[in-house]
């Protein structure tokens, strides 16, 4: 019997990828994905709860929920409300008592027991938050080859999870647990399977990626330098990336794979949060401005083309004018391809949230100055990328006609006119214009000479 499954995620990659693993895991139990959650038989809400009041838009989401629910009992369709994610993980049993329609609550941990779960939901409420001492990966379903090249020539692994490093804004370190890294071999073979199905780029995902330490085949701790050597040999894989980082986690190895593996996409999200010492100390961020900058110096030694892109609190208690302007001049010294900004807000059970807090006012303004420098950064680094033959990954046809998309390896979208038979497929693009966030071009006919490092021609 088949039934119909709808997954929505929301937040990070992470959540992509484990809402990907979810329905791997219940494709045996004969369900397949829909599109849309009318006509499903189970729903999961596959939450985050990094965004604040997370959890009240989850609880808004679940009374529509509860109205197809009833919708559907009328037809005398059952169907199953399942909410997985960071705000399970975070809200637990009470979930279940401001939402009584919803039938099961499974943190991120305890996916792999989700047929389970299913069956014992049959006959009453389900709840799993547990942070079980066994690896779920171990028991995490592969994905079939269909469903690999369904999703794409462009896939995710996940490598580590959960954070040891306690930023004290961050609901992190309390939602995912402690950091936890995957065995090297148990990627290589996920990276193995995803190549053979016809996967070009793997993005390594994890909450501190970069402090990946998976035990190697001798049984040592492997870095993520090291792991990315392994990946970049296996056939087919043309492209690396991996996210999100925090700076202090910038090993020798890693910059190191940066200069030596080309695959290794010019690309790197770092976030710093903060320009100010003093800031960033109150942050408990464990690096200064100056160690931050000595990365990203690092990093443009080994390869200068490398486009840098980063996240920024804005209004974080105890933040002057002063720490702000801070803020401001890291953002020029460094020169960021793009940026995300966010006003501080607190998260309920962090240390920072019971600190003094800034007006909202205050907040508001600092944002919009924020990204309003943001904006001409990107804006520049998009203009700098017109006149360069850069490659492009192809992974799905375009909106118009005969134009199909890809990717830049500073993560552009660029839209071309070219065959489908480029999907999945690299090939030179000689960029003419940028429109919005795209960068468009022309299919170079033979390979231009190198481009130009864009630290060189001026950030
Ligand atoms: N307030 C504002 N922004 C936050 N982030 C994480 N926690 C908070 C918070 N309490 C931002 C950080 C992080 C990104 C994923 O979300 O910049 O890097
Ligand atoms: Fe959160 Fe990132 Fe800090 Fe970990 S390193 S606590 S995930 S902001």
């Amino acid at each position: 019997m088949t039934r119909k499954l709808y997954v929505k995620s929301y937040g990070c990659q992470m959540n992509v990828y484990d809402s990907h693993r979810m329905a791997d895991m219940l494709a045996p139990e004969g369900f397949v994905e829909t599109a849309t959650p009318d006509d499903a038989d189970l729903i999961i809400l596959n939450t985050c709860h990094i965004r604040e009041k997370a959890a009240e838009k989850v609880y808004s989401e679940l009374g529509r929920m509860r109205v197809l629910k009833n919708d559907a009992a009328r037809e005398g369709r059952r169907v199953t409300v399942a909410v997985a994610g960071c705000v399970a993980q975070a809200e637990g049993a009470e979930i279940i008592r401001r939402a009584p329609d919803v039938d099961l609550v499974v943190g991120p941990q305890s996916y792999h027991r989700l047929p389970d779960m299913l069956a014992r939901a049959e006959h009453g409420k389900v709840l799993d938050t547990e942070f079980p001492v066994e690896g779920k990966f171990d028991h995490l379903a592969a994905p079939s080859r269909a469903a690999i090249r369904k999703r794409g020539v462009s896939a995710f692994i996940t490598v580590q999870e959960g954070c040891d490093k306690f930023c004290t804004f961050c609901v992190v370190p309390y939602t995912r647990g402690a950091e936890v890294s995957r065995p090297v071999a148990k990627i290589i073979a996920e990276a193995e399977r995803l190549a053979d199905a016809g996967v070009r780029e793997i993005t390594l995902i994890g909450q501190n990626v970069n402090a990946y330490h998976g035990e190697d085949a001798d049984g040592r701790a492997s870095t993520l330098g090291r792991l990315m050597h392994r990946l970049a040999d296996i056939p087919g894989i043309a492209r690396l990336r991996y996210s999100t980082s925090h700076p202090c986690d910038m090993d020798d190895s890693l910059i190191a794979a940066h200069r030596d593996l080309p695959a290794l996409m010019p690309q790197l999200h770092l976030p710093v949060q903060s320009g100010s010492d003093r800031i960033l100390e109150a942050m408990n961020r464990r690096h200064s401005r100056a160690d931050y900058l000595r990365s990203i110096e690092r990093v443009r030694r080994a390869r200068p083309d490398v486009a840098f892109s980063s996240d920024f609190i804005v209004g974080f208690p105890g933040e002057t004018e002063s720490d702000f302007q801070d803020t401001m001049r890291l953002l020029a010294e460094v020169g960021f391809a793009s940026a995300y900004s966010f006003k501080y807000s607190p998260r309920p059970g962090t240390p920072a949230a019971e600190m003094d807090q800034l007006a909202e006012t205050e907040k508001d303004d600092r944002l919009q100055r924020l990204q309003d420098a943001i904006e001409q950064q990107q804006a520049a680094f998009m203009a700098r990328c017109v006149g360069m033959t850069l490659d492009v990954l192809f992974d799905k046809p375009g909106r118009q006609s005969g134009q199909i998309v890809g990717r830049s390896p500073y993560l552009q979208p660029v839209p071309v006119i070219g065959p489908t038979s480029l999907i999945g497929e690299i090939a030179p693009v000689t960029i003419l214009e940028v429109r919005t966030n795209s960068l468009y071009g022309t299919l170079a006919t033979a390979r231009q000479p190198a481009a130009p490092a864009l630290a060189e021609i001026g950030a």
